[in-house]
């Protein structure tokens, strides 16, 4: 996505995938002034801890706690977080319009923090946190209520039971786990537990890729839907611009996602 760009605006760059452990990312990073890179992304789990050597942040990093998009500019690091802003245009990609909405966010990890801190900073009415592990869930909302204090709070296990009492009424139901990545994976609901809609229900899976479970079943339930790549598409136009200065060529970067 990121080299046609860069081929289609003539901009002489390079993008390459480096993976590596956090403990070899954190070596990295005390050598940070030799690296020879004029900005990188970073995914799970490393978004969190470049945090703090970063010298500059954007509101959204220090809103979210995380940083998926670097600039170096000199020998100064500009954290941002293109994430919100990938996640929101999957949004309005589908027409959805958050303000005065009652959502579902389905687990609580980094991905959670982008996609709440979006729904939140727009206004929903309403957001419901359910997660296999409650006190993280409980830990999230508590973090964002008393920032956003005009929004209805909930926190609560992600178990057959919870998902039957909170679902049903729901304007959007949005899956940030990771269940589903791996190929034939289940999904975070079940058929049986997931409840009929009727209306424009949305269902968001950040997840990008093969269609995933939570997807085909929201979809048999009624549900329009909305994949990760939407979301990925625009974190990584947003995080190309911050680069080069440049406006992104989406055209260009969706042809070369869907070639993938
Ligand atoms: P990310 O930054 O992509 O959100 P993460 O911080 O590791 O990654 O969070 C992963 C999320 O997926 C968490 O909400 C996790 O639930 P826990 O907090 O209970 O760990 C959720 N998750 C991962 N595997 C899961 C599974 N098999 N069932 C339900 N939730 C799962």
């Amino acid at each position: 996505m990121h080299n046609s760009a860069f081929k289609a605006l003539g901009v002489n760059a390079y993008y390459l995938f480096l993976e590596t452990a956090p403990d070899g990312f954190r070596r990295l990073l005390r050598e940070k002034k030799r690296l020879p890179l004029s900005g990188f992304n970073l995914t799970v789990p490393h978004k969190e801890m470049v945090l703090p050597f970063l010298d500059k942040t954007s509101p959204e990093v220090r809103l979210i706690g995380a940083c998926n998009t670097v600039r170096i500019n000199g020998s100064r690091w500009e954290g941002h977080n293109t994430d919100a802003y990938g996640f929101l245009k999957g949004l309005e990609e589908k027409k959805f319009h958050p303000k005065g909405k009652d959502v579902i966010v389905i687990g609580a990890g980094g991905a959670a923090r982008a996609v709440i801190f979006v729904l939140l900073s727009q206004g929903v009415k309403s957001l419901v946190v359910l997660n296999r592990t409650l006190s993280k869930a409980e830990k999230l909302v508590r973090g964002f209520s008393s920032r956003f204090p005009d929004s209805l709070y909930g926190a609560a296990r992600l178990d057959p039971e919870n998902i039957r009492t909170f679902l049903p009424g729901k304007h959007l139901i949005v899956n940030t786990t990771s269940v589903g990545l791996k190929a034939g994976e289940g999904s975070p609901v079940s058929s049986k537990d997931f409840p009929r809609v009727t209306g424009r229900v949305l269902a968001y899976d950040l997840i990008y890729g093969p269609r995933t479970s939570f997807l085909k079943i929201a979809q048999a339930k009624g549900c329009r839907t909305q994949d990760g790549l939407a979301m990925l598409l625009h974190q990584g136009a947003k995080a190309f611009e911050i680069w080069t200065g440049k406006k992104a060529p989406g055209g260009v970067m969706r042809k070369a996602l869907r070639k993938q």
